[in-house]
């Protein structure tokens, strides 16, 4: 096997805006893109027409750097990157010479035969996080990973590769953090000390370039930002999608699929979104109906939309041969399917039998699939399923002499899920009506957050699986996605009834909330489990309509600036080890200010560990000092969920629907702290993109305990709130007196757009 180590330096020339530096071996460019993110590509025979799936940037016109005989060092406000030339290895430092993350010196980059790999120190005290979906612990020192998009049905809750590729991770040691993102779509690994005796941590993949950009930002938040920055961010989601969705493999007809609608009315349990999964087509063909069981799509959504409910259809991206059906015949008139090297169509077995499969990696076919939904948008289908696009297919792996665009499988098998959800994201987003897509995907890429939802895959229904579940959603939202699922109740064989209690309370606070269910289980519905959870899984519903005015202001936050609405604590609590600890590293921050202990469902009480701070038990009231774990209650209908002290929650009286106005109040509840806090609170139209115009309603709320003040900004933007009242409710501030200076009531104010002051 051909292998070599990068060697000496031969030449260092300076081309615009990139450094190029040349060894006997490759050919290393480094660009600065902004002051705190820098990339480095060594490559074999680097293609400058090569562009990335994931990267929205372009690198800043200019850079500082100095050359001395041993090395070159490049210096940014954030960062310093000292380049040994001889041989040629790249150190990261902060900009006053901290150590970051540097090159092992003995073996740097280097290839086996096309593979390329990059060997690092690895430091005593460093811990890993990051790579979006995967299992293991959320700290990922001593494992290793593989991404391959893979139809992982039937996963262990160590299965790997699962279903998406994110290869980025934040290294933490010494008090400083880094980042890595290795954008490259050829299988890839990481290996975070697992199998170097502790002495490296190590990522490469099958073939292409080592390319990958550096964050040094000085915090998880801030990295997390540099990164949604370089890759990109979610837009506003339609509200509706943030309501409770309900799915199965599958409703078998417009009957039943209304019947299960009408009974959320009847029972009323509120929800927004019901789907169709593959049996409403006509034999597994996408963009078709079954005629018999789905005689009349149109009548069918009218009949939902008179009941504020959203409909979501299936799609897959494998094509029936079937002469006379329209996508087939016109992929093989304009060749718009993937071949072999020779010509010839590639061609396997998925669910409608013999299937082509689109070239997603050409415009032209993008633009077809994109054209080719007015077979469901025209009778209204307003939400698009895409699955089994890894691509998925009766013996998982496609041949590597079938071809992409101008690539092999092998090459970008990984970005082939996100080039669907691009087309299909593009395509929905091109007609006219300026309503915004909901597009969920199974398989992704780094920076899919710009086109897709996402949800974990055929997940189990057992705890273990829960408990990964969580795990993965707040490993996503390191790695860019923010409205993400799992199929709650496990999509894989029957939860108990506790299970689905349990699995349905951690639900409220999973960023999409939606029910799914594999075909032969027992049905799911919220009706499905007696009477008496009924009502607990109803209640938890509830709860999450009276927090969607906070959960939509955090999506703002995910759209602004990339931070997740679930967030392992090791976002805010970086320094503190216990977040680590396996005992508690489930846990999470759901927006700002509430914090989830998932619990398993056969446990009733849990070890829950408070964070730094004051906490406030949410169902209780129950105040504890933290930096501590405690024993908490937790029985199946009391989640235990606690509020930070200081914290500004926005909620809603409870609707059946988000298309419901609701009672016209929004109840902003603050939690007493010594500290002074802030929230930002957001709202649109929340279907529209009128917000990108100015049209939406933003004003800062702010709680001053030193002045015993609560104020509202004066709202910036012409939306309209759906609120004509705000009513403030108070928690734990028993000690104060409360003013009535105004002669108003105290808790119920006119939502003016001016600013509002209200003593306590
Ligand atoms: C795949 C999906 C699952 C879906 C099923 C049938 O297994 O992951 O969610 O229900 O296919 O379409």
């Amino acid at each position: 096997m051909q292998t070599e180590i990068l060697g000496n330096t031969k030449s260092v020339n300076k081309q615009g805006n990139v450094l190029i530096i040349k060894t006997k071996e490759a050919v290393a460019h480094v660009w600065v893109y902004s002051p705190s993110v820098i990339r480095i590509n060594v490559s074999k025979s680097f293609d400058k027409n090569d562009t990335s799936f994931a990267v929205i940037q372009n690198p800043a016109d200019r850079f500082d750097y100095t050359e001395s005989d041993d090395e070159i060092v490049l210096t940014t406000s954030a960062l310093k990157l000292r380049v040994s030339k001889s041989p040629l290895r790249f150190n990261f430092y902060t900009a006053d010479g901290k150590v970051l993350s540097e090159d092992d010196e003995r073996f740097g980059i280097n290839w086996q035969s096309e593979r390329v790999i990059n060997y690092r120190k690895l430091y005593p005290d460093e811990k890993f996080i990051g790579l979006g979906e995967k299992t293991g612990n959320l700290n990922r020192r001593g494992s290793s990973y593989v991404n391959w998009n893979t139809d992982a049905a039937l996963h262990g809750v160590d299965a790997d590769p699962l279903y998406k590729t994110f290869p980025f991770f934040i290294g933490l040691h010494n008090g400083l953090t880094y980042g890595i993102f290795f954008d490259n779509t050829h299988k890839s690994y990481f290996d975070f000390g697992a199998t170097t005796d502790e002495q490296m941590s190590w990522f490469g993949a099958d073939g292409g370039d080592m390319n990958y950009y550096f964050f040094g930002a000085q915090s998880v938040e801030k990295i997390i930002e540099d990164y949604t920055w370089l890759t990109g961010r979610m837009e506003m989601p339609p509200l509706w999608s943030l309501g409770y969705q309900q799915c199965r493999w599958s409703y078998m007809s417009a009957a039943e699929v209304l019947d299960i609608a009408e009974n959320f009315r009847k029972e009323k349990i509120p929800a927004d979104v019901i789907y169709c999964d593959i049996d409403y087509m006509d034999g597994f063909k996408i963009f078709t109906w079954n005629k018999e069981t789905f005689p009349d799509p149109k009548g069918l959504i009218d009949k939902l939309k008179a009941m504020n409910f959203h409909l979501v259809t299936i799609v897959d991206p494998g094509i029936k041969v079937e002469p006379g059906y329209k996508q087939y015949d016109e992929g093989v008139a304009k060749d718009y399917f993937a071949t072999y090297l020779n010509g010839e169509k590639y061609i396997t077995d998925v669910w409608p039998g013999r299937c082509h499969f689109p070239d997603f990696f050409r415009d032209d076919v993008q633009d077809w699939w994109g054209t080719s939904f007015t077979a469901l948008t025209e009778p209204g289908v307003e939400g698009f399923w895409n699955d089994m696009n890894e691509p998925a297919a009766w013996g998982q792996n496609m041949p590597w002499l079938v071809k992409f665009g101008e690539y092999y499988m092998p090459e970008v098998r990984n970005a082939y899920g996100m080039q669907m959800a691009r087309a299909t994201y593009e395509g929905i987003r091109k007609i006219p009506d300026n309503k915004r897509p909901f597009v969920l995907t199974r398989a992704a890429y780094s920076g899919t957050q710009r086109y897709s939802a996402v949800w974990t895959g055929d997940n189990s229904a057992y705890d273990a699986h829960m408990l990964l579940g969580q795990r993965m959603v707040n490993s996503l939202g390191i790695t860019g996605m923010s409205l993400i699922g799992v199929d709650i109740g496990g999509f894989t064989g029957d939860p108990t009834p506790a299970l689905m209690v349990r699995w349905n309370s951690l639900g409220v606070y999973t960023p999409m909330f939606r029910n799914h269910a594999m075909q032969g289980t027992k049905m799911r519905e919220p009706w499905c489990w007696g009477k008496e959870n009924e009502a607990i899984i109803k209640k938890d519903i509830e709860l999450r309509y009276r927090l969607l005015p906070y959960i939509y202001s955090g999506f703002y936050q995910s759209h602004k600036t990339g931070m997740p609405l679930s967030r392992t604590l090791a976002i805010n609590y970086t320094d503190n080890e216990n977040v680590f600890d396996v005992k508690y590293h489930n846990q999470f921050l759901f927006g700002d200010a509430i914090m989830v202990a998932p619990v398993e469902s056969t446990r009733f009480t849990a070890e829950v560990y408070l964070p730094q701070g004051e906490w406030y038990r949410l169902s209780t009231e129950e105040n504890y000092t933290g930096d501590k774990a405690i024993i908490a209650e937790a029985p199946l209908t009391d989640l235990p969920v606690f509020i930070k002290a200081g914290a500004i929650i926005p909620m809603q009286n409870v609707i059946q629907s988000t298309d419901e106005k609701g009672d016209g109040i929004l109840e902003v509840n603050v939690w007493f702290g010594n500290e002074a806090s802030s929230f930002v609170y957001y709202e649109d139209d929340g279907s529209s993109y009128d917000y990108e115009k100015g049209e939406y309603y933003k004003r800062e709320i702010s709680f001053d305990p030193k002045n015993r003040l609560i104020s509202f900004s004066e709202v910036d933007g012409s939306f309209e709130s759906k609120y004509d009242k705000i009513k403030l409710m108070l928690h734990g501030f028993a000690s104060f007196s409360i003013s009535k200076e105004t002669g108003k009531s105290f808790s119920q104010y006119e939502n003016d757009k001016g600013i509002i002051k209200i003593d306590f």
